[in-house]
């Protein structure tokens, strides 16, 4: 019976003091954390839709040639940048927008409307009007961005 430990006021405020230290440090550190971590964690999320210009700008059967600067952010970096793309639309309803950059080693493509192809000039690429790999090295299809039409604006979904 003589060794039960009585709490004395000096464990109350050892106690306290420590609890108080406690809600301080979470009451800093978890907002800290949250604000250094934060832009690092949204870096996946920065799609948006992007405005391109309006539809009536867009010839029907020849991809129209659209230039918007972009601003991305990764992390704490953020960018500004300049994107261009074609859209084409063979009806004035459907449309596809295509990214300008050649997807063997990333020179720009350039629309020739006589020859009706894509011209890359570093491996003399050819791309048909709807971005197919016509001949040369690269890869694969222009990249296409998801594209929508709202009060008669082109938008497509990058970042
Ligand atoms: S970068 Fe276009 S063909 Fe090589």
């Amino acid at each position: 019976m003589a060794d039960k430990k009585q709490f004395t006021r000096r464990d109350f405020m050892g106690f306290t003091t420590f609890a108080i230290g406690g809600f301080i440090g979470l009451g800093l550190g978890i907002p800290a954390i949250a604000y250094i971590t934060g832009p690092a964690r949204k870096s996946d999320a920065n799609q948006a839709w992007i405005q391109l210009g309006p539809v009536s700008k867009v010839e029907l059967n020849t991809p129209t040639l659209f230039k918007t600067t972009v601003t991305e952010q990764t992390g704490w970096i953020v960018n500004e940048q300049e994107i261009s793309v074609y859209v084409l639309t063979e009806n004035g309803r459907d449309f596809i927008a295509m990214s300008n950059v050649c997807t063997h080693l990333g020179c720009r493509v350039r629309w020739v409307t006589e020859e009706e192809k894509f011209f890359c000039p570093c491996h003399n690429a050819v791309f048909t009007k709807d971005g197919e790999v016509a001949s040369g090295p690269p890869p694969k299809p222009l990249n296409r961005y998801e594209v929508k039409i709202e009060n008669d604006q082109i938008f497509i979904l990058g970042g």
